[in-house]
């Protein structure tokens, strides 16, 4: 495994496989890799002949600074990680900020067909432009031929599918299943920050949303989310933030279910001032 900090030393070296007719796959991460992330870069060693994993905080996707602040940063832990691996296929990209951004360190504003303006991006205002930006910049630096994102960013994984498709980036990309503790909380970086009590409380999301997709096609939709909000009004640890059944192609929020369309159950929730996402297939 090598590690490389400036995009002109990890091109130089992509440049040198790639004459050689290497395949490269892209696993983009903001680090304190979990098993979640090793799923991804695991598949992507499966699949092409070189992987870059990149480790890189993006602050213009924070639209709150006290979240940037507190993302937890474990390079050293992370390097460890991947050097346990024991695979000469992995390079690291972990650069500093200046080395996205050259010292504008702004996002560039998209238009996602709409996709951007559902659950995290009303609540997260600009989120997915940092996303898009800092995501177009590494498929630039990078060129790989497949890039890996995690189904637990549902709509983060249907932006850059839009972001590719909408400028014509030559890349394929692979959305693959989400990770989960043997308690079923799906895996984050953020629940590194979890206290005790709370991550003792936090599987209680994803049971909800087990629930919530056996009630599905039995009561209206309505109903279901009044449910959910009920639960979530009876457990003192967690604050629901939303809970949306949206149409799995437009993500757009769905009160009538029409058959051969595909639904997905979506949820945000604080655990004190940690902020959790999930969600669930439908059908
Ligand atoms: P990060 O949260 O570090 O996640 C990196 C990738 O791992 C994303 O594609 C995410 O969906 C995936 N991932 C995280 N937890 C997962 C889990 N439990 N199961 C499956 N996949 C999981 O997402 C980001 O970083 C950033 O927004 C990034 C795309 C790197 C742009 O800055």
């Amino acid at each position: 495994m090598k590690v490389y900090n400036k995009k002109e030393d990890i091109r130089k070296a992509i440049a040198e496989f790639k004459s050689d007719g290497l395949s490269l796959g892209l696993v983009p991460t903001m680090g304190a890799l979990h098993e979640g992330h090793l799923d991804l870069i695991k598949k992507a060693c499966r699949e092409n002949d070189k992987v870059a994993v990149s480790i890189f905080v993006n602050p213009t996707q924070f639209n709150n600074v006290d979240d940037l602040e507190k993302y937890p940063r474990t390079i050293e832990a992370d390097l460890s990680v991947l050097s346990d691996l024991k695979t000469d296929a992995v390079l690291v990209y972990a650069p500093e900020v200046d080395d996205i951004y050259e010292g504008q360190t702004i996002s560039e504003l998209f238009d996602f067909d709409g996709l951007e303006y559902e659950m995290e991006g009303k609540f997260r205002p600009g989120h997915f432009d940092g996303v898009g930006t800092v995501v177009k910049r590494l498929f630039n630096i990078i060129e790989p031929d497949k890039a890996y994102f995690g189904e637990k960013d549902f709509q983060q994984l249907a932006i850059i599918k839009k972001l590719v498709k909408k400028q014509n980036i030559p890349v394929t990309v692979i959305g693959c299943p989400i990770f989960r503790e043997p308690n079923g909380l799906a895996m984050s970086s953020r629940n590194l920050r979890l206290s005790p009590e709370h991550k003792k409380a936090a599987p209680f999301i994803y049971d909800i949303l087990k629930k919530a997709k056996a009630q599905f096609g039995t009561i209206s939709v309505e109903n279901i989310k009044d449910w959910v909000v009920q639960q979530f009004a009876e457990e003192a640890l967690l604050q629901l933030e939303y809970f949306v059944i949206a149409d799995a192609e437009t993500l757009k929020p769905t009160k009538q279910i029409e058959p051969k369309k595909a639904y997905r159950a979506f949820i945000a929730v604080y655990a004190d001032e940690i902020r959790l996402i999930d969600n669930i297939a439908l059908n």
